[in-house]
């Protein structure tokens, strides 16, 4: 097989289930060593066994995103594994729980935040050396979301962890260009996935004080419309295949759903109109023609 993945070996953070599953299906048929990283064990053996039957070359290993030493057990596993390391999809997260900004419980933000924001951080901190040493470039792949272009009433931990998994990438970009390593971001709308049903991964660290708990009843409606949602979601295989579309075609940002395009236009033009108003204030509108340090 002639292709730029063929032979070349990725490493998968939740790569059980879903998203991450189906990226690694997708990637194994283009020729790919994988390594199927996940925090649920048991989930993970019985969907590296399967790959596994299909003929592909899988490897599994115990990951919990969130601890930075398993992290770096994964790329040394891969390595000894396959030798060399060229992508890695970090793709782990968790939904978290939707809810109210007074109703938010700060276990669960610090749960999100660290699966979503430091677990990225992780997977490239632990990856990047071992993509670089080789010097045949490769990828870094961050799975963001929508919820990273816009902000969603009642989602603001899972918002704001996306908006920071965006920021990293664009941050990424330039440092890693000049070993040939690809970065991006995906950012899908909703996917049928068990993304709503995050709860049965998370980890006894973060478990909620009593003193903190939310009634339960307050936060029903918001876990109902997001299970709703991602059951209307497009297959992740559907997903899977636009990736490496859009791998094969360089882009950074990789997004699934064309239709939400008018929302971050819209996003666009409200920061543009921001602009505009800065231009036209009495206060700092002559700094636009003073010569200022722009980044
Ligand atoms: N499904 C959607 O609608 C949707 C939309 C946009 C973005 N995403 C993003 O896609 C990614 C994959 O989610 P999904 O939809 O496939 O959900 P999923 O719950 O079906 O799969 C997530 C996988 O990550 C694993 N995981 C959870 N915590 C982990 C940890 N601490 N360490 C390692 N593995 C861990 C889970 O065990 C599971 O296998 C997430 O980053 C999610 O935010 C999903």
């Amino acid at each position: 097989m002639s292709n730029e993945f063929n032979g070349k070996t990725a490493i998968i953070s939740g790569a059980a289930g879903g998203i991450g599953l189906a990226l690694a299906e997708a990637l194994a048929e283009q020729g790919m060593n994988i390594v199927m990283g996940d925090i649920d064990n048991a989930a993970l053996m019985q969907s590296g066994s399967a790959l596994r039957e299909k003929g592909y070359n899988i490897l599994t290993c115990a990951l919990d995103v969130t601890d930075y030493s398993q992290w770096e057990d994964i790329v040394a596993n891969a390595k000894d594994k396959f030798g060399k390391v060229h992508m890695v999809i970090n793709n782990a997260g968790v939904g978290g729980t939707p809810g109210k900004v007074e109703d938010s419980e700060h276990e669960t933000w610090r749960w999100v935040m660290d699966v979503n924001v430091m677990g990225v951080l992780y997977g490239a901190q632990a990856s990047v050396p071992a993509i670089q040493e080789h010097g045949e470039g490769g990828w870094v792949l961050n799975v963001a979301s929508m919820a990273g272009m816009m902000g969603m009433p009642y989602a603001g931990a899972y918002c704001a962890s996306k908006a920071a998994v965006v920021s990293m990438t664009e941050s990424w970009i330039a440092e890693l260009k000049p070993f040939n390593i690809h970065t991006s971001v995906l950012c899908p709308a909703f996917v049928k996935t068990r993304i709503h049903e995050s709860y049965r991964n998370r980890q006894q660290k973060y478990a909620v004080a009593q003193e903190n708990r939310i009634d339960k009843e307050k936060l029903k409606a918001g876990a109902q419309a997001a299970t709703m949602a991602v059951e209307s979601g497009i297959p992740a295989a559907m997903l899977a295949e636009r990736v490496i579309e859009a791998l094969k075609s360089k882009q950074t940002y990789i997004f699934t759903h064309p239709n939400y395009r008018k929302v971050t236009t819209e996003r666009f033009n409200a920061i543009d109109n921001g602009f505009i108003d800065a231009e036209n204030s009495a206060v700092v509108g002559h700094l636009i023609d003073d010569d200022m340090v722009t980044f």
